[in-house]
């Protein structure tokens, strides 16, 4: 399967996660690719005042994992503001990621993650699944493996 994953990721821990899931997927013989959403110069912690530097195209791909940190408790204003901007995902298989710092899901990764989905439904995709990493220790190296390995299985 031809897989994109395209994520946002402010100071990179998101994208070692979808590095890691890159690298899976390609190894159970996938095509996949990992591009990166960005802003235009430097945006503050949090900051909802920014220009997309770059809008991956999602149209060459057969099925789309999205990456994104939680901020505030829910999904990162850059991705929500990228997801809302694309072309249709109708027949696409979507995943959904999100790294957050708490050590719990309900610490803002479950409403993060539903945003996510939301997004994407109203796009038309089929989401099949979803990660949440805690990046907390202990809890990041477990959590990260779980994730890339259940998001794997999907495609
Ligand atoms: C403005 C801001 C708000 C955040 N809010 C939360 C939060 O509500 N819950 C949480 O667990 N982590 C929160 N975090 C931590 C990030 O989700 C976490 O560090 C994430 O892994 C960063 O991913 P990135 O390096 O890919 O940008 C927040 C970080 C920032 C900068």
């Amino acid at each position: 399967m031809n897989i994109g994953i395209i994520v946002y990721s402010q100071t990179g821990n998101t994208l070692s996660v979808a590095k890691k899931l890159e690298e899976k997927l390609s190894a159970a013989g996938h095509s996949a690719t990992l591009e990166q959403v960005k802003v235009v110069g430097e945006r503050k912690r949090g900051g909802r005042d920014f220009r997309l530097e770059t809008l991956p195209d999602t149209g060459p791909y057969d099925a789309l994992v999205f990456g994104s940190a939680v901020e505030a408790f829910s999904l990162s204003p850059v991705l929500t503001n990228y997801l809302k901007q694309i072309e249709s995902l109708q027949g696409k298989k979507v995943a959904c990621l999100v790294t957050q710092l708490f050590p719990y899901p309900w610490m803002g990764g479950n409403r993060a993650t539903r945003q996510m989905r939301k997004l994407c439904e109203a796009k038309g995709a089929t989401v099949c699944g979803l990660g949440i990493v805690n990046w907390m220790r202990p809890r990041r190296e477990k959590t990260t493996a779980k994730a890339v390995d259940r998001l794997s299985r999907l495609f």
